[in-house]
């Protein structure tokens, strides 16, 4: 993506370290910040500097290769998995980049590990923006479906664009396709609380780009649907089991009812690295609950020009901080895949076997 006319990726390897965008200072401030160590790494998952399912993934990747840099032998590598596997429990794309980056070293000589790991995390790097292309040339093909004549609606939650991945975005990625295409598209941006995930990221990224887009609170999401001001809903995931359920921001279950009662499309992107092949419901995926503080006080930039928190529930009371919910393959119209859509009229699992026929 471009910003200011420089292309960035939300990730890359300079100067001996791993460059971030740091994602909890957006849309107030555009700040680099480097990691050096496998702590680093840790942090920057854990607290959200770096977020979205396949830019954890690509994180976790060089967070390895920075703690392999430290040590080599098995023992380290083995150290460095565990360490990053705890960041954050949700995102399968987490364990497959360690897995991938581990197996990738398991063969290579422990002076040549450092070198390698960086290469591999590399790697995971432009396979994830290759992906992403790919998505959305499929994506692309769907929206044509629902093109109007005058402007096309489409509704998405969270963040799943350019800052959740390397670049492109998964569902950002066909919308960014559509309208570089010349076609008049317009995007609900529903906020997502308690992180506003849409208002401070999606909203930012999309009026980069110059997609004409409107924020909504997320308890408006249901009436759009139901007052016929959405063609079709596209949404990201954490992780999609081998049977198509979907465990997404929190949220999307409720859009994705509201959708199926109103009759609009629920479309979800889904690089493969983020399909669980080991599971079958949703339910059995563990659900991330974060600190009540979330959800108790908001950050935002102050009439004085800095960015600060502040409380807006009453002191005592209680918050709950569930990250994620299930939605459930019956309410998934199609899985927008790089190797092309799995469809609710095949069947959401037949879909995805035809598609990964190696899986
Ligand atoms: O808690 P986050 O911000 O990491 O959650 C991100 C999402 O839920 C995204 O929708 C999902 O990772 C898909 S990103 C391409």
């Amino acid at each position: 993506m471009k910003i200011d006319g420089v292309h960035y990726r939300t990730i890359w390897w300079e100067d001996d370290a791993v460059r971030i965008i740091d994602q909890t200072l957006l849309p107030h401030e555009l700040r680099i910040a480097a990691l050096t160590t496998l702590d680093d790494a840790c942090r920057a998952i854990r607290f959200m500097q770096v977020r979205g399912a396949p830019l954890i993934g690509a994180t976790a990747a060089y967070g390895l290769a920075l703690g392999v840099r430290a040590d080599p032998s098995d023992a380290g590598v083995r150290h460095a998995c565990e360490r990053l596997l705890a960041t954050r429990p949700t995102a399968v794309n987490l364990r497959w980049a360690l897995e991938r980056v581990a197996a990738g070293l398991a063969p290579v000589d422990e002076a040549a590990r450092a070198a390698a790991a960086l290469r591999l995390a590399g790697e995971i790097c432009d396979e994830d923006v290759d992906l992403n292309r790919r998505i959305g040339e499929h994506a692309l093909g769907i929206l044509r479906g629902f093109a109007r004549p005058d402007k096309t609606n489409v509704l998405t939650h969270c963040n799943a664009g350019w800052l959740a991945t390397v670049d492109r975005g998964t569902a950002t990625a066909g919308i960014y396709a559509a309208h570089d295409a010349g076609m008049s598209l317009h995007v609900w941006v529903d906020e997502t609380r308690p992180r506003l995930q849409g208002a401070r990221l999606t909203a930012w990224e999309l009026g980069r780009h110059g997609v004409p887009h409107t924020v909504v609170p997320d308890g408006a999401a249901a009436h759009l649907l139901a007052t016929g001001r959405v063609d079709v809903v596209i949404v990201g995931t954490d992780r999609t089991t081998k049977a198509g359920d979907v465990v997404n921001k929190i949220g999307t279950y409720g859009i994705a009812l509201a959708a199926r009662d109103n009759g609009v499309p629920f479309y979800v992107a889904a690089p493969s690295p983020s399909i669980d092949w080991t599971l079958e419901d949703g339910r059995d995926v563990p659900i991330e609950e974060r600190s009540a503080d979330e959800v108790l006080r908001v950050s935002g930039r102050t009439d004085r020009g800095d960015i600060a928190p502040v409380r807006i529930g009453p002191e005592g009371s209680p918050a709950a901080n569930f990250a994620f919910d299930v939605t459930p393959a019956r309410l998934v119209t199609g899985i927008i895949t790089e190797r092309g859509v799995a469809t609710s009229e095949e069947g959401l699992r037949e879909g995805l076997r035809r598609l990964f026929p190696e899986r």
